[in-house]
């Protein structure tokens, strides 16, 4: 009996150049994917900056007080306090109080709220996000 290494060489390339055809084929789907990799990541998980902050009960006044560096704006009424993010709730921008209408109005597409932080107009769909607070030793802590 002859057995014919030829052929069997000729199966072995031709089983190792599909398998390179393969492997080609696949590449910039791989690239591509680890070229995104950490942009997904970046989109997905990325850590929000610390945004904890605290200031003394003293420095709160009646009405607004905003808080300039963390971006957030404080409602005090009698003895109830709101703290609001003052990103507004469409895309993000900063909001300032207006003090004569006693609203919220940002800037870039005109989204206004209550200074309750209800949402009175549009692009924006739902109110000021509000943030949780401690109070502790005359302080409110933020965040
Ligand atoms: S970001 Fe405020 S209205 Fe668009």
């Amino acid at each position: 009996m002859e057995v014919s290494l030829r052929g069997a060489r000729s199966d072995l390339e031709q089983y190792l150049l599909d398998k390179r055809r393969r492997f080609l084929k696949f590449l910039p789907i791989m690239v591509a994917g680890a070229f995104s990799y950490p942009l997904y990541r970046f989109a997905l998980f990325s850590e929000k900056p610390n945004r904890k902050t605290s200031i003394a009960l003293k420095d709160i006044g009646e009405g607004i007080t905003k808080i300039t560096k963390q971006e957030y704006f404080i409602y005090k009424r009698a003895n109830k306090i709101t703290v609001f993010d003052a990103h507004c709730t469409h895309m993000g921008c900063i909001i300032h109080f207006d003090s004569q209408h006693k609203v919220f109005n940002c800037p870039c597409h005109k989204s206004r709220f209550s200074i309750e932080g209800v949402r009175l107009r549009g692009p924006a769909k739902r109110n000021l996000d509000t943030i949780s607070y401690k109070i502790q030793n005359k302080t409110l802590y933020i965040g």
